[in-house]
């Protein structure tokens, strides 16, 4: 076989286009404009846990499809979404990423609202007396809240489709572990990537991948044959696999993980599953704790993570420690294989920024069964539908 020449470079491998994805689509600034409109803002998203809003008034905040929100839960314990924006002149209301606030006021003029978004206090009402001003008008715009599993889902479309029809049975494989309400966050963290927002789900999707992890190589990889590994395709972009098994003695100092600490509910200490929903969260769970991750696009090279950690609600202290420990062998933010990702996924984003790449294959075809590609090309052939574009399309294609 020969190195390619430049235009043997620039022509796409001779393979199915489907098993293809141009690198224009982590590039171009047209395409990410696009997703924000046709992706991110019709669609759900997961927000956060409920247990990250224990008591009345405990709200988050967060930025969706390049909106301000927070989540607050309200004094009938229900939780509910606003924009994080003021009803008087559009200042943000709360900066802070999570707290309390029975009485939410503004910083710029003091307007007030309560955690029903009502807005309760006007300074110097008699001001707008001649405008007819009504403040019972000038409520916070409230966004479409729903939860299952714990997981708080939003969408700014009041009009989107239900949200189970949309999950199309996604989280079905964590009701065993989640669905008694026995699980709650214990690690929150936030990290800013130099990628495209898709090349990080692409990291959550890729089986082929525990390739370039060592703890995967001696822990996963080989603990059961890639024949007996089943990967689902949902529908609606969202891909995942049934049970897997993790044989942790192939790596010092992970030998008895499981034994020191009870396992999730539903589950044992050597039990691996994920889902990655389209467009923006994955999870997985590893036996004793669960991650979840959400990606934040903020410009086509630019993307936050957020990775949350779940947990046994009742663990003891001691515990709770190995918990974390277990959570941080993995996952992190600087665990083994959290970092090694965010190289990989930078790694691709830089080739693609300057065009020394033009596609990504994703052609892997094993029946839906061991190191398949089947999950990238749902989520590939999901954004396509979403985007009235094709994934390989060398160049921007007009709506
Ligand atoms: Fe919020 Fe004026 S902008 S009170």
């Amino acid at each position: 076989m020969a190195a390619r020449d430049a235009s043997a470079w620039e022509t796409p491998p001779p393979i199915p286009p489907e098993g293809l994805v141009s690198g224009t689509v982590y590039t171009d600034p047209a395409i990410f404009a696009d997703e924000m409109e046709r992706i991110f803002t019709p669609g759900w998203r997961l927000a956060c846990h409920e247990s990250e809003l224990p008591e009345p008034y405990d709200y988050r905040t967060f930025d969706h499809a390049g909106q301000p929100l927070f989540c607050i839960r309200d004094g009938d314990g229900q939780i509910r979404t606003f924009i994080n924006a003021c009803s008087h002149r559009g200042a943000r209301l709360l900066s802070d990423p999570a707290g309390n606030a029975r009485r939410i006021t503004c910083f710029y003029h003091h307007w007030s609202y309560d955690a029903k978004g009502s807005c309760i206090a006007v300074p110097r009402a008699e001001g707008y007396a001649a405008s007819g001003l009504d403040r019972s008008t000038l409520g916070l715009r409230e966004i479409r809240t729903e939860i299952r599993l714990g997981l708080v889902f939003i969408t700014m479309d009041s009009t989107a489709e239900a949200l189970d029809k949309s999950l199309a049975g996604a989280l079905a494989p964590f009701e065993p572990i989640m669905g008694g309400g026995s699980l709650e966050a214990i690690h929150f963290s936030r990290s800013l990537l130099n990628c495209n927002w898709k090349a990080w789900q692409e990291t959550n999707l890729d089986l082929y991948h525990e390739n370039m992890h060592v703890v995967l190589r001696k822990t996963q990889r080989d603990a059961m044959p890639m024949a007996d590994r089943h990967i689902r395709i949902y529908g609606n972009g969202h891909a995942g696999s049934g049970k897997m098994v993790a044989a942790y003695g192939g790596y010092q100092g992970f030998a008895g993980r499981g034994s020191d600490v009870p396992p999730l509910p539903g589950t044992d200490a050597a039990d691996f599953r994920f889902s990655v929903l389209f467009p923006s969260s994955a999870i997985l769970s590893r036996g004793t704790v669960m991650r979840i991750d959400t990606v934040i696009p903020v410009s086509p090279s630019q993307t936050i993570l957020e990775m949350r950690g779940l947990g046994l609600k009742g663990d003891t202290d001691a515990d709770r420690r190995v918990r974390y420990r277990h959570f941080n062998q993995y996952w992190g933010p600087m665990g083994r294989n959290v970092p090694e990702d965010m190289f990989a996924a930078e790694a691709c984003e830089a080739s693609f920024r300057h065009q020394a790449a033009r596609y990504q294959i994703i052609a892997r075809d094993e029946g839906l069964t061991g190191q398949d590609d089947a999950p990238l090309r749902s989520f590939y052939a999901e954004w396509a539908r979403l985007m009235h574009r094709d994934a390989h399309a060398p160049h921007p294609v007009p709506a």
